[in-house]
C-alpha cells in the first residue's frame, strides 16, 4: 500500500504529525522512504491513532532501522527489543525526565527511538524535544571553532540519568562509558548539531568534571531554548519516531498519582564523527 502522507509541522524548531496513515498495514517502499524523508527533515515525526500490536511495533520499527536492546531493563516477554516506560500512581520519579539523548555511553549510540502510547495521565506526560542542529548554529563563531576539537565523555552512571531509571535489572551496577565529539556531523544530511547533554555527559575528555562543567553548564542551557524545541501532547495510540543524532528530549513529569506506560524500541546507530 502506498499511503498519500500528509505532513503537518507542529513548531517552527522542529517536529510534524504525519496524517493518514495506518502503521499496522504492509506499507510499500515508497512509503516508508517518504517517512524517512519527513523524519530527515523534521527530526521527530509524531503519527496518531495507531493500533499495533507489540509484533506490529517491531515489525514496523524493523521497516526503519535494526531494533536494539536497552540494557537496563527487562525486555517485554518475547519481544526483548521492547522496553516498557511505566511511571506507576505510586511513583514520582519519570524515566527520562531530564534533557538527553538516548544511551549516549554506547560508542555507536542508537540513531532513533521509537516511543508508542500505551496507557496515559489524563493530562500532562507531554515530551519535549530540542533541535540541536539549531542549537549548533546558533553558537558564535568563537564558540564553534573552540568546541570544533573537543570530545567529551558518557557514563551511564551519571546521576542525573541513573536516578529516573526504574526497574533496575543487575546490569545496573556495571558502568557504561564511550567518548565522542561535542559537535557531530549528521551521517544522512550532512549537517553539524550539538552533541552533548545533560543526562549523560559526565566531563570534556581530558579535563576533570569541575574543569567542564562551567562551559557544559552554559551549553546545556543554551541547546534547550524554547525557540529550539517542540512538545508533543499524547493519546492512546500515538507514536513518535525522532533522530537521536541531532536532538534532544526529555519527558515533562507532571503526572503524579497517574499510571503512564509507554513502549519503547531504539534503532541502531553509528560511531558518531
Ligand atoms: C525516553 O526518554 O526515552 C522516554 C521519553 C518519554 O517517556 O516521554
Amino acid at each position: 500500500m502506498t499511503a498519500n502522507l500528509e505532513i503537518r509541522p507542529i513548531a517552527g524548531a522542529m517536529g510534524a504529525e504525519i496524517v493518514g496513515i495506518d502503521l499496522a498495514q504492509d506499507l510499500s517502499d515508497a512509503t516508508i522512504a517518504a517517512i524517512r524523508r519527513a523524519f530527515l527533515d523534521h527530526l521527530a515525526v509524531f503519527f496518531r491513532d495507531q493500533s499495533l500490536t507489540s509484533a506490529g511495533f517491531m515489525a514496523f520499527a524493523r521497516r526503519i532501522g535494526q531494533p536494539l536492546e536497552y540494557p537496563f531493563a527487562k525486555g517485554l516477554d518475547g519481544f526483548p527489543e521492547i522496553t516498557a516506560v511505566v511511571k506507576r500512581p505510586d511513583q514520582t520519579i519519570a524515566f527520562g525526565g531530564n534533557w538527553h539523548t538516548d544511551t549516549t555511553y554506547f560508542p555507536a549510540p542508537p540513531m532513533a527511538t521509537m516511543l508508542l502510547a500505551r496507557a496515559l495521565p489524563p493530562t500532562g506526560g507531554d515530551t519535549q524535544f530540542a533541535n540541536q542542529y539549531l542549537a549548533y548554529e546558533a553558537l558564535s563563531d568563537g564558540m564553534k571553532a573552540m568546541l570544533a576539537g573537543l570530545r567529551w565523555v558518557s557514563r551511564s552512571d551519571k546521576a542525573e540519568a541513573s536516578r529516573t531509571r526504574e526497574d533496575r535489572t543487575g546490569a545496573e551496577r556495571s558502568v557504561l562509558i564511550a567518548d565522542h565529539p561535542v559537535v557531530r556531523t549528521h551521517p544522512e544530511t550532512g549537517r553539524k548539531s550539538l552533541y552533548i547533554n545533560l543526562a549523560h555527559t559526565a566531563h570534556f575528555l581530558g579535563m576533570t568534571a569541575e574543569e567542564s562543567m562551567p562551559l557544559l553548564r552554559y551549553l546545556f542551557q543554551h541547546q534547550i531554548q524554547p525557540a529550539f524545541t517542540c512538545r508533543f501532547r499524547w493519546a492512546p495510540g500515538s507514536l513518535a519516531l525522532w533522530d537521536n543524532r541531532c536532538t534532544l528530549h526529555a519527558a515533562i513529569n507532571d503526572y503524579n498519582g497517574f499510571r503512564r506506560e509507554m513502549h519503547r524500541i531504539t534503532l541502531v546507530g553509528d560511531v558518531p564523527v
